[in-house]
């Protein structure tokens, strides 16, 4: 199945797919493009340095919502892409986009979903003081980390914790977690029933 990952920052979970990838452990998934809406970012460096094309699609430099998706659409399907995988990418998708490829969208959030939606979930979390956060991996709707989740792995918040000292450690998990789903679902063991997603056991 042919992945194509959205980025638009470090590109660590980026880099944990690629690594992945090398390491024989996505099969049957394979990275065929990345694509970021800002140009010059480390996910783009990561991308080339693995050999893998990618591409900037910047979109501020679209007037509108519907141009800047259609673009995305056209790269990714110039390169075959089954699969989209956001993996820290900050803009929310419509109904254009999510159409083109149903169920077949699937993005990380450093939370226990529906808990801490948006570009600061960490620091959510530690002026909630709550004493468990995580990560999840879920398809995508047109909300805002939103859409029936796939799987989620729980990670302590512990005492002293800041806001990057809470990501860091949620972000351990991730670079686990996210290439296991890519691999699962691109081997058609995860299937989704309205909300409800069934994982199937190997
Ligand atoms: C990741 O932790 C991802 O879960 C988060 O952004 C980070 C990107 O890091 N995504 C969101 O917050 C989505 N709302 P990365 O660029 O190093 O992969």
């Amino acid at each position: 199945m042919k992945i194509g990952v959205l980025v638009s920052g470090a590109g660590t979970n980026l880099q944990a797919l690629l690594d992945a990838e090398a390491a024989g452990k996505l099969a049957p998934a394979e990275i065929v493009v990345v694509v970021s809406n800002r140009p010059g970012v480390p996910a783009l460096a990561r991308a080339e340095k693995a050999g893998k094309p990618a591409l900037v699609v910047d979109h501020k430099i679209f007037l509108e919502r519907a141009a800047f998706e259609a673009e995305m659409i056209t790269e990714l399907e110039k390169h075959g892409v089954e699969l989209v995988v956001l993996a820290g990418f900050m803009r929310v998708l419509t109904d254009r986009f999510l159409d083109r490829y149903p169920l077949r969208i699937v993005n990380t959030h450093p939370s226990l979903l529906p808990a801490f939606v948006g570009s600061d979930a960490p620091a959510q979390a530690i002026a909630h003081g709550v004493k468990v956060s995580g990560v999840t991996v879920h398809f995508v709707d047109a909300s805002l980390d939103g859409g029936p989740i796939i799987a989620q792995v729980a990670v302590p918040v512990l005492p002293g914790d800041d806001a990057a000292a809470l990501h860091a450690r949620i972000q351990r998990e991730e670079h686990r977690l996210l290439p296991e789903v890519v691999r699962r679902l691109a081997a058609g063991l995860v299937s989704c029933q309205g909300r409800l997603v069934v994982d199937r056991a190997e």
